[in-house]
């Protein structure tokens, strides 16, 4: 009997293909395009895009738990395509935004919330994973540091607590293959509540070059990041770093109290992934 794993190209989905995979475990992964995937020898591919049926069948059979992106077009389908299937327990990449004030009108919490709700709605057990910010976001400063730009933020003194997508994928693979989770809903930080600012201090410090940080107005964020996102998920974004830059995150304690050992911190991550933000010639 396999798990299915969705997203498969994605930093969780191949994190956990890859635990399951050395774990001796039968495991497909499930990608919308299969042909930009790789994987480890041994483990199956099925060609899945969540928000369409077709293929549904075909990757969930002989499979008896799922590791699920949140997707809510198409989750009824996949909720009746499972369970015809025999699939037993589904373990959700949610999102910490599902509890936040007014999540269900939220462009990002509600698309992870809808998908929640509709697995609450059926006969499938259902564990659910709430991670607060990945660490990995931070990428997206790699174009400025690699040409020594300085990064533009409206927000850079907005607090959150980076959580190390392989501590996600870790808490996943327990999820999957222990008892201690199945039916929980739990929310996943990293270890510290860190600014942006503080972000971009520990990477200039892992790189040994400083980083300079310039503020930029709401307008101008807005215009930068509706460049590569739809408007409704920028406005939830620069809405959710606003109200962030009142306090520290808050911080759980769910990487110990679930694996018995601290989370990863955000200056292990930036040591793992410096290539990332190499000057570019
Ligand atoms: N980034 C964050 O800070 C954060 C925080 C909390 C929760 N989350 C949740 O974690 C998930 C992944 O986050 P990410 O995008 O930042 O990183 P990621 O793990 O790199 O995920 C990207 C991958 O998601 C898969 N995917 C996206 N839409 C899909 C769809 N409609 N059907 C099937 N697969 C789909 C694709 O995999 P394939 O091409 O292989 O199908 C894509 O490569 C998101 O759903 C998000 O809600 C993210």
């Amino acid at each position: 009997m396999s798990i299915l794993v969705t997203g498969a190209r994605g930093k969780v989905g191949q994190a956990v293909i890859a635990r399951l995979h050395s774990a001796g475990l039968a495991v497909r992964a499930a990608s919308a395009r299969p042909a930009k995937l790789t994987v480890p020898d041994g483990v199956e591919v099925a060609e899945l895009a969540l928000d369409r049926p077709e293929g549904l069948d075909a990757a969930l059979r002989g499979v008896r738990q799922v590791f699920l992106y949140p997707e809510p077009t198409g989750v009824q389908e996949l909720i009746r395509a499972a369970e015809a299937a025999g699939v037993e327990h589904v373990v959700l990449l949610s999102s910490s935004s599902v509890l936040g004030p007014d999540a269900e009108n939220d462009p990002l919490a509600g698309h992870s919330l809808r998908v929640e709700r509709a697995l609450a709605g059926s006969g499938l057990t259902r564990t659910f994973l709430r991670p607060d910010t990945f660490a990995s976001n931070s990428l997206s400063w790699a174009r400025p540091i690699g040409m020594s730009m300085p990064v533009q933020l409206a927000y850079p003194d907005a607090h959150i607590a980076p959580i190390h997508p392989e501590d996600i994928a870790d808490i996943a693979v327990e999820a999957l293959t222990g008892t201690s989770l199945t039916g929980r809903s739990v929310t996943l930080t990293g270890p510290e509540s860190l600014t942006f600012r503080e972000q971009l201090t520990v990477l200039a410090g892992t790189l040994g070059r400083e980083i300079p940080v310039e503020r930029i107005t709401r307008a101008e964020a807005e215009r930068q990041m509706g460049r590569y996102m739809p408007a409704p998920v920028v406005s939830s974004l620069l809405n959710l770093w606003e109200a962030a830059g009142h306090g520290p995150a808050a911080v759980a304690d769910t990487t110990r109290s679930l694996l018995g050992r601290p989370a990863r911190t955000f200056r292990q991550w930036a040591r793992e992934n410096a290539a990332a933000f190499a000057r570019q010639h």
